[in-house]
């Protein structure tokens, strides 16, 4: 069953009913001012950091679900019926519903007793402020008198404060309300020099800045009293619960439109200029007003709107393809691009699943988000690169978390991640590749952000690699430390307390549990080190990391191989993991999906085994299980993974993020039907049919879906912030497409369906477009270039000349 459709010519998701098995959400916002929004209108509003700068309140995990938003109110003044045009919270039947999620805004349109309402939701590039822009058009045959109520329920800033400090801040709310404006600002008096404020483009009727006011004491949102009333109280916060609600009178003739502007942003003053006059509490408005008043004109918020939709034209025509298959195509064209961007946005802090004030940026998850959206914004990408590695430790480690408002890495969750630094070796070779950039290897770069221990980037990707070796275990295989791609696999945590942290609580001295995990990982980026050291003319280096890969992948082959498929990792007592020698967590996925993306057995038949072993094992109709079997209880030695029940998360759910890898291992052996066949059980859009068992948005991959030994198997959670997303958008287009960046060229090496005729491609590479098209010559996977209509040996176009700005490319694939 479906609850709306793709309309992928406007790049929209259309919501059709607003009873989604969960609240189907977007984003809003792409630069400082960030917002979540939910179908229903539901979502909040940041600067920044979803934690520390939180503008709105959101009641996550509450019921009913989604409570806290972005509220519009109509009222019939004539009869005093009153209803949400989008539906929350007041949840009176409409007559027609539509929500059109898009590339940064969100359009929620209704009908409810004649009265057409659309709102057009989004931040405008530049600005640090969102528009609600509503639009009111009496369908009736005579005119009608209605009432609009704004409302939005303000956060004390600190998020996770907002939510538990309530004996101080039940006294600290303060709001002004002048010429009309709502102005949010608590703590303004002390230590903070930004304010929210809350603005209307009509003459109001009245306001309301206090929150039981408004409700009135012991209602919801569902029924406020200032609504059911038909008049705002004019009430003003003080301390409790301060929220923003402007009344506007609207007498619309029969068939009469009118547009009605409603803008929140968040602003801050120079320290010395807060306050106007100098000595009194007031804010000082001069620089914001001219803000506000722009905004609230009908001219330029179109034009705002129109700059958005050409930002998102531009990023995501950089890659454009048109294959046999719609799923893929909206995905790469549309959405798996644009969750791309949303990754590096959010990282993992603010979802619905991902509350915004737990986790900061993962060093292991923001390295690898960076493979999915470099070729989008590559000058980002270099910013975050750098971002990331000044927070790397002398050692080579990493925290496996920094904070994005600081930019500094996080000593509560601390480092020992023992995959952690890897990754930035992955993350700088994918934006060489792209960019051809080499200068960023020389770029002075800190260890703990400490001035003065600055080093070329390029040391800092050597420290990461010697990271690992440094620290090998009793089979000379990297020891696994809190732990590595899988934060469950704790083989060293042996927590037998309530509550204790699995990954930041070790009860072992970590020499012993290793991983073959972070041993294939390491033949992955040792490649990649080889290569960039031979392009710097290292040639020391080179061989060094050559040797260091080679030795690694002896080391496998030893103590790694079961014989049928890679083994995960040895224990603290010196046990095998993922061995047909245990009973449960017999095969894992990872080491088969990242193992063989480093090379292995691909030349001898091995990676073949392992990959019928997935085949057997692990793979479901609906997705690749992570493990089986799944750990039936709680092992000390285990950790997190055997803490949930079979079927989720770590312990045998279908981890999205892990599927790809396998897809690119399939490549690697040539196996294109195979390959695109995982990539279409967990395709977002091919799963929209199955929607009410899915659960979670059909535009966007989820982080799991339920495994087999799960009594919900299917059912996906955590949508939108998972590393999914990135390794998806590699595995279809540089794995399957074959449509890959390489530090000399575009190399065009397809592994698709044998029942595929070709397809096309956009790629904007190094300031040149290419016009791509592949055509089936036979079967297999074979490929013969012709580049503006001369055959070019081998399978990358060698980089033009720096006058060339478009190159027309034809790939033949197969032997006759
Ligand atoms: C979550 C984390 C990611 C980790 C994965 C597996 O998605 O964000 O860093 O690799 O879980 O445990
Ligand atoms: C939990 C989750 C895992 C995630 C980790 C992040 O352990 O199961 O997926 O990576 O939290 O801290």
């Amino acid at each position: 069953m479906k609850y709306g459709h793709f309309d992928d010519a406007a790049r929209e998701y259309v919501i059709t009913r607003p009873d989604t098995p969960l609240p189907w959400i977007n984003y809003l916002g792409c630069e400082a001012y960030f917002g979540l929004i939910s179908n229903t209108a539901g979502g909040y509003s940041f600067y920044k950091d979803a934690r520390l700068r939180r503008l709105t309140r959101y009641r996550y995990n509450n019921a009913p679900y989604d409570m806290g938003g972005r509220y519009i109110y109509l009222r019939d003044n004539s009869d005093g019926k009153f209803w949400s045009p989008s539906w929350m919270p007041v949840r009176s039947a409409l007559d027609e519903y539509t929500c059109r999620h898009g590339m940064g805004y969100t359009i929620i349109w209704s009908i409810s007793n004649q009265i057409e309402a659309e709102t057009r939701y989004f931040v405008p590039l530049g600005e640090n402020l969102e528009i609600w822009e509503l639009t009111l058009t009496n369908k009736r045959n005579k005119t009608a008198d209605i009432s609009a109520f704004s409302a939005v329920e303000f956060c004390l800033w600190d998020a996770w404060d907002d939510s538990t400090n309530f004996q101080r801040n039940f006294s600290t709310g303060e709001m002004e309300f002048v010429d009309d404006v709502i102005y949010h600002k608590t703590e303004y008096r002390e230590r903070r020099d930004h304010f929210a404020y809350f603005a209307c483009s009509e003459k109001l009727n009245g306001f309301d800045t206090q929150r039981e006011a408004f409700l009135g004491a012991y209602r919801g949102w569902d029924s406020p009293a200032v609504v059911e009333a038909g008049e705002s109280s004019n009430s003003a916060a003080h301390g409790w619960q301060p929220i923003g609600s402007h009344h506007v009178k609207v007498q619309l003739k029969a068939g009469e439109s009118k547009k009605i502007i409603f803008i929140l942003g968040y602003h801050e003053n120079p320290k010395d200029a807060k306050f106007d006059p100098p000595d009194s509490q007031t804010i000082n408005k001069h620089k914001v007003k001219p803000i506000i008043a722009k905004y609230l004109q009908v001219k330029n918020v179109e034009a705002a709107f129109v700059a958005l939709r050409d930002y998102w034209t531009e990023l995501l025509g950089k890659l454009q393809v048109n294959t046999p298959d719609e799923h893929t195509n909206r995905m790469v064209n549309i959405w798996n691009a644009y969750q791309c961007m949303i990754t590096f946005n959010m990282s993992r802090s603010a979802s619905y699943f991902e509350s915004g004030i737990g986790r900061g940026m993962g060093y292991r998850d923001s390295n690898q988000d960076l493979l999915g959206f470099v070729h989008m914004i590559p000058e980002r990408a270099r910013e975050r690169i750098l971002d990331l590695a000044a927070t790397q430790l002398i050692n080579g480690g990493a925290f496996h978390q920094y904070q994005s408002l600081t930019k500094r890495g996080n000593n509560e969750v601390g480092s020992g991640f023992n995959d952690d630094p890897a990754w930035l070796v992955l993350a700088v070779a994918a934006y060489l590749k792209e960019t051809g950039d080499w200068v960023i290897l020389d770029a002075p770069v800190q260890y703990e952000n400490e001035d003065g221990s600055e080093t070329p980037l390029y040391e800092h990707l050597q420290r990461s690699l010697q990271y690992t070796l440094d620290r090998l275990g009793p089979n000379e295989l990297p020891l696994i430390g809190r732990a590595d791609w899988n934060d469950c696999l704790n083989l060293n945590c042996f927590s037998d307390t309530p509550g204790q942290s699995f990954q930041t609580t070790t009860n072992k001295d970590g020499k012993v549990a290793e991983s073959v995990f972070i041993a294939g990982l390491f033949v992955l980026a040792a490649k990649e080190m080889a290569e960039i050291a031979g392009h710097r003319q290292e040639a020391g280096e080179t061989t060094k990391m050559q040797q260091a890969a080679a030795q690694m992948e002896a080391t496998i082959w030893k103590s790694g191989w079961d014989g049928k498929w890679f083994r995960r990792a040895y224990d603290d007592f010196g046990h095998v993991l993922g061995s047909k020698e245990n009973t449960e967590g017999q095969i894992f996925i990872e080491p088969q999906g990242i193992c063989i993306w480093a090379g292995l057995g691909v030349e001898d038949g091995r990676a073949e085994l392992a990959l019928d072993s997935v085949a057997k094992y692990l793979a479901t109709p609906h997705g690749i299980v992570l493990l089986q079997p799944a750990f039936s209880q709680y092992y000390l030695h285990l950790g997190e993974i055997s803490s949930y029940p079979p079927g989720y998360k770590e312990n045998a759910s279908i981890f999205c993020h892990t599927n790809p890898w396998i897809m690119i291992a399939e490549t690697k052996i040539g196996r294109g039907d195979q390959a695109f066949d995982y990539y279409t059980r967990i395709n977002p859009s091919k799963r929209e049919e199955i929607s009410e068992l899915h659960k979670c948005e059909p535009y966007v991959y989820p982080q799991m879906i339920a495994g087999k030994d799960a009594p919900t198997y299917g059912e996906a959670k955590n949508s939108w912030l998972s590393g999914t997303a990135a390794m998806n958008f590699v595995a279809i287009t540089q794995a399957i497409l074959g449509i890959q960046p390489q530090y000399d060229g575009l190399e065009i090496k397809p592994v698709i369906p044998s029942g595929w005729q070709g397809f096309e491609v956009v790629r904007h590479f190094r300031n040149v477009r290419y016009e791509i098209s592949v055509s089936r010559k036979g079967a297999g996977n074979i490929v013969s270039l012709v580049v503006e209509g001369k055959p070019v040996p081998g399978t990358i176009i060698p980089l033009p000349t720096w006058d060339v700005r478009s190159l027309k490319v034809t790939a033949y694939i197969g032997s006759e």
